[in-house]
């Protein structure tokens, strides 16, 4: 176990955003003794009143009672926290810095536990000095039932260099979630967005992920929409990180293979659980906005800087945009998302 000897005495984390990541993380730190505060919507705190389950994809299971955390309505119980872990989709990050920088006590560390690049950085611009750390979740979490929060793959938190790494790393690890820390935050993060390309092709697919990676019509649109942000990030000098057991060069080839051949070879990239989804996918299901902007549309973003075409990125972002607002279809099978790519 990394960081064991690194911990503080007492340490208060809040969760900004009690949802699927915010509900799992705090909720196994409140589960292994933590002093633990979640911030959230009333109708999350009512559903977590006889406590929070967490369950793993290797069938183990933890209980976090209703009295080893407080859940909280009013963002001012975070005050007195030394580390708050910001949990709320991209599109909320924004004003999260703003009503954190007005509440919490000088000291605490925020750490961004969001997908995409960019949610540290707008966190500092509200947040001026303190220390925000930005975090990359390696691992799928859904919300099952009322209070059950389900870890369906293998993955890591990784944190950026600064104040409070360490003593966020050492609480993860003796909470159960395996944690790092990366002097190459960035580059991780990068690593990870490769992967989140496929989110809207799930959404749009309406298959949990294992059976729409099991797919080769969709893990070709999967793989053209990597192989475009491969071009991007190549003009752009950045250096995706490795993220899981395959280099970012090789898995548009990875994922191009016939399905025989896919599943053989790429047996860790199905280590799913069979009812896993992306986060897209159950905001599509719930009617709540797609974060899309911060995943594919960074990629076209960067595309334009760099002087790069993303025409299968814009292409996505666009069939994302009109699924969610109901002017486009929700659903595509495999083929059908293929012909709608070439439109
Ligand atoms: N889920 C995953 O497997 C996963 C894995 C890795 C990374 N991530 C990333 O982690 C971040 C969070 O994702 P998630 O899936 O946990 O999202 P989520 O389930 O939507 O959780 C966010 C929660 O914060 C609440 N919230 C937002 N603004 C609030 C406010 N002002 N006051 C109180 N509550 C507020 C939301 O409520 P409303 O919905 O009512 O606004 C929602 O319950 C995203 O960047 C995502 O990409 C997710």
């Amino acid at each position: 176990m990394r960081y064991r000897d690194k911990g503080p005495e007492h340490m208060r984390t809040g969760i900004y955003g009690a949802g699927s990541i915010g509900c799992y993380v705090g909720g196994m730190l409140a589960a292994a003794g933590q002093d633990t505060v979640l911030f959230g919507r009333a109708s999350m705190g009512e559903r977590l009143a006889r406590g929070i389950t967490l369950t793993r994809f290797d069938g183990s299971e933890r209980r976090a009672s209703p009295d080893s955390f407080r859940f909280a309505t009013d963002p001012h119980a975070l005050a007195e926290c030394d580390l708050v872990l910001v949990c709320v989709k991209s599109d909320g990050t924004r004003a999260a810095g703003e009503t954190l920088a007005a509440i919490l006590k000088p000291g605490a560390v925020i750490v961004s536990l969001q997908n995409g690049v960019s949610n540290a950085r707008v966190l500092r611009e509200c947040l001026g000095q303190r220390s925000v750390l930005a975090g990359m979740v390696g691992f799928n979490v859904a919300q099952i039932g009322t209070d059950r929060f389900h870890c369906g793959t293998e993955g890591e938190i990784v944190i950026g260099t600064g104040d409070g790494a360490q003593a966020f790393a050492y609480a993860l690890n003796t909470a159960g979630i395996p944690a790092d820390i990366s002097p190459e935050i960035e580059s991780v993060q990068w690593g990870k967005l490769l992967y989140n390309l496929n989110n809207p092709v799930n959404a749009l697919s309406g298959l949990p992920l294992k059976r729409q990676l099991s797919t080769r019509a969709y893990r070709q649109v999967f793989s053209a929409l990597i192989r475009e942000a491969l071009a991007v990030l190549k003009a752009a000098g950045i250096r995706p990180a490795k993220i899981g057991k395959v280099g970012p060069n090789l898995i548009p080839q990875i994922l191009d293979l016939p399905d025989w051949l896919f599943v053989r070879l790429a047996a860790g990239m199905l280590q799913i659980d069979k009812d896993a989804r992306t986060s897209m996918a159950e905001d599509l299901e719930r009617g709540r906005p797609p974060e899309i902007d911060w995943l594919n549309g960074e990629i076209v973003a960067l595309g334009k800087t760099t002087g790069v075409a993303t025409p299968a990125n814009e292409r996505i972002v666009a069939l994302v945009k009109a699924a969610f607002s109901g002017e486009g279809p929700r659903r595509y099978d495999g083929q059908e998302l293929k012909k709608a790519m070439l439109v």
